[in-house]
């Protein structure tokens, strides 16, 4: 399988469709003449709940890591009330390795615009807010630019839209983040738009329910909200005659990865960057094909598939399809944000762990004691292991301590947990030996292990 035409990056030169040194900013003049907001024309011309039900139909999965329906998702909406509903979308963009947002906005913003503005559409929402990682300055600028242009093209702003009589006044707004990874995380993203710290709330009520302002509210990742434009304009069907098939015989219930989907590859490749494919391409074939192979004809050692909480693919997975079931398949979390980290066979797994583990201990908002207080043990205990002074005990505890903390254990708040635990454990499961070889060399005594 392979895409036959750029989808999402049809105007963003991508290989193997274009040269990446041809990228320019599209403005709305563009946009349109390229045949740009000819699908949020389309879906004005539809009743709402016809355009949740079309994106159902599409069986489109959220691509900010969680992976959850997005038709679903919108139909979790109470009925209107006459107050505010809102949208937030999420470009905060924090997972490490993760880099594809960053794309679309830099160079098609109005693809992002399209999405939100038939999202808002779709769902009866008053008022957007692109909440943006506050690293992105230069992406910040593009956005508001092309909200600006817009507004001046009645796609936001009240009485019409496009031109068309009304009663709506959807307006969209970018608010920017301070640089915390926690606030991508869909209810830390919520408090720090209302000018909180971004702490994660505890679900239920979920934020369809009680959101911003503890009013019904919409949070989307921006690759999905752009991949809503071409399921509108093309229909459902043609979506899902890309990407893998639920499997035969597998009740309609079972998650199935429609579409296309842009990796983002960094690493120890050739051409690290981000590449658009069908959902379910081979981990090799992007390496190979689209990467230029591994870098200084090194051989493969692991990869991260889709952010680092999502854990380590290992050496003997490098076929490994990289679709929303490569979790279930390939014992890490699951496909996350498709930012695939390549490692080659130089690469130190026990200061792979560690680093990451700095990272979680450094973002954890300190709420759940597990998070806390277990990413801070962890990485202390693999900075002791890799500086030659761990014991055999301490690759234990590193196990029972992972294995003890997260949101799917049901021990905390939010799912960072569950990223220190995945990536600790995938990484100490799957290179073993290379742990056990440095502890083996260790010559301290174990620590004893506090079993209360
Ligand atoms: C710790 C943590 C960080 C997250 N960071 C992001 C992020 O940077 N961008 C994003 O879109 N989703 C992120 N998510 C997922 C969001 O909580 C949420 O599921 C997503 O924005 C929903 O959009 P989608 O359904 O369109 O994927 C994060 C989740 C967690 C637990
Ligand atoms: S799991 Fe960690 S990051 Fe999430 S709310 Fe708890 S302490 Fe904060």
């Amino acid at each position: 399988m392979a895409l036959q035409e750029p989808v999402l990056t049809q105007r963003i030169p991508t290989p193997p469709f274009g040269d990446p040194a041809d990228r320019k900013l599209i403005r709305h003049e563009q946009y349109v003449a390229s045949g740009g907001y000819a699908a949020l024309r389309k879906a004005m011309e539809h009743e709402p709940k016809e355009i949740i039900e079309t994106v159902k139909i599409s069986e489109l999965r959220g691509r900010g890591g969680a992976g959850f329906p997005a038709g679903l998702k919108w139909s979790f909406l109470p009925p209107q009330d006459g107050e505010p509903r809102y949208l937030a979308i999420n470009a905060d963009e924090s997972e490490p390795g993760t880099f594809k947002d960053r794309l679309l906005i830099d160079f098609d913003p109005h693809l992002l615009l399209e999405g939100i503005a038939i999202c808002m559409h779709a769902c009866q929402l008053d008022t957007a807010y692109i909440y943006i990682r506050g690293e992105y300055h230069h992406q910040a600028k593009v956005l508001e630019q092309a909200i600006a242009e817009a507004y001046d093209n009645k796609i936001f702003g009240p009485g019409t839209i496009m031109g068309k009589v009304n009663d709506r006044d959807p307006r969209c707004f970018v608010h920017r983040g301070a640089g915390a990874y926690i606030c991508g995380e869909e209810t830390g993203l919520l408090e720090s738009l209302e000018g909180k710290r971004g702490w994660p709330r505890i679900k239920p009520p979920f934020p369809a329910v009680a959101g911003a302002f503890g009013r019904p509210t919409i949070i989307n990742n921006v690759e999905t909200l752009a991949a809503v434009v071409p399921i509108i304009m093309r229909g459902p069907d043609w979506f899902k005659s890309m990407g893998v098939k639920r499997p035969e015989g597998a009740p309609p219930t079972a998650p199935a990865s429609y579409g296309p989907k842009l990796y983002g590859v960094s690493g120890h490749v050739n051409r690290p960057g981000v590449y658009e494919e069908e959902l379910g391409i081979r981990l090799g074939d992007l390496i190979e094909n689209y990467c230029g192979g591994m870098l200084n004809g090194k051989k493969f050692k692991a990869a991260v598939p889709g952010g680092i909480s999502m854990g380590v693919l290992g050496t003997d997975q490098y076929d490994a399809v990289l679709d929303f079931e490569v979790g279930r398949k390939y014992a890490c979390l699951g496909l996350g944000t498709a930012g695939v980290i390549v490692m080659d066979e130089d690469t130190d797994m026990v200061a792979m762990a560690r680093n990451i583990a700095r990272f979680f201990s450094h973002e954890s908002c300190g709420q759940c004691t597990p998070c806390r207080e277990g990413s801070g043990w962890i990485y202390k205990t693999l900075c002791r292991i890799e500086q030659g002074d761990g014991t055999t005990r301490d690759l234990d505890m590193l196990l029972e301590l992972a294995g003890s903390m997260g949101a799917m254990p049901g021990t905390t708040i939010c799912g960072l947990a569950d990223g220190t635990n995945w990536a600790v454990r995938t990484i100490l499961n799957k290179f073993w030996d290379e742990f056990e070889s440095r502890v083996a060399k260790s010559s301290s005594v174990a620590l004893p292990v506090l079993t209360h």
